[in-house]
């Protein structure tokens, strides 16, 4: 069967983890992962209560407000500059290792593969490209469109509207759990990319189709 799948971008696709040496470098080697864990974690409780708050704002803008409050509870003074090349480089991050290899195969074998995140599509796209993937997917999907943030059911919808994928032949693809968890209890197959042994799947009784730990895991598993 060939399907269409969804792939998250920041975390499953897009390594989030390599600002880390640039944080090292600004804040120091003892602080600088938690630094970092604060500043992924705020980003993406932002854009949660945003979505209940029906307040939609660019993905960006998340990020940016939540590294101000990284800076504030680590008692960091970064500089003007120094604050924005961190937000650059958030622009131009490095796929993971298998990435490449797991997308070609997939494309390869027939799937439908489409990038969907919570950026914008202009940001996606030049992430995508500066990691040299973007020729694998066949769109671009952004809930700037519908201006909600995963993992409210409107942006799943707007997915298969926009795709014309029918639930049973749609796999989101996250290494993220509220995304696993969304796209699962909307009802479209699932995968969740177990990036490293220790990371928890949140207890909820609703499981992930399938589990891998890479990419390159994927095409023999559909
Ligand atoms: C995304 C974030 C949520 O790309 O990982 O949608």
């Amino acid at each position: 069967m060939r399907y269409t799948l969804a792939f998250d971008v920041y975390g499953t696709l897009i390594n989030t983890e390599a600002v880390l040496t640039s944080i090292e470098k600004l804040v120091g080697n003892v602080i600088a992962a938690p630094f970092m864990d604060t500043w992924r974690d705020k980003q993406l409780e932002y854009s949660f209560r945003r979505g209940l708050m029906d307040a939609y704002t660019d993905f960006s803008v998340c990020t940016s407000n939540a590294l101000d409050y990284a800076c504030i509870k680590f008692n960091t003074n970064l500089s003007p500059d120094q604050r924005e090349m961190l937000l650059n480089e958030y622009k131009t991050l490095p796929a993971f290792s298998d990435v490449t290899k797991g997308l070609e195969a997939l494309k390869s074998a027939g799937h439908r593969l489409f990038a969907f995140s919570n950026g914008s599509k202009a940001s996606v796209t030049t992430l995508l490209t500066t990691a040299n993937i973007l020729h694998y997917f066949e769109d671009v999907v952004s809930v700037e469109h519908v201006k909600m943030f995963k993992p409210s059911p409107i942006v799943y919808n707007y997915l298969l509207k926009t795709t014309t994928s029918e639930k049973s032949k749609t796999y989101l693809i996250s290494s993220n759990n509220f995304d696993v968890i969304g796209a699962t209890v909307f009802g479209m197959h699932s995968v969740w990319v177990k990036r490293s042994k220790e990371a928890i799947f949140d207890p909820w009784g609703v499981e992930p189709t399938i589990v891998i730990p890479k990419i390159t895991d994927l095409a023999k598993k559909l």
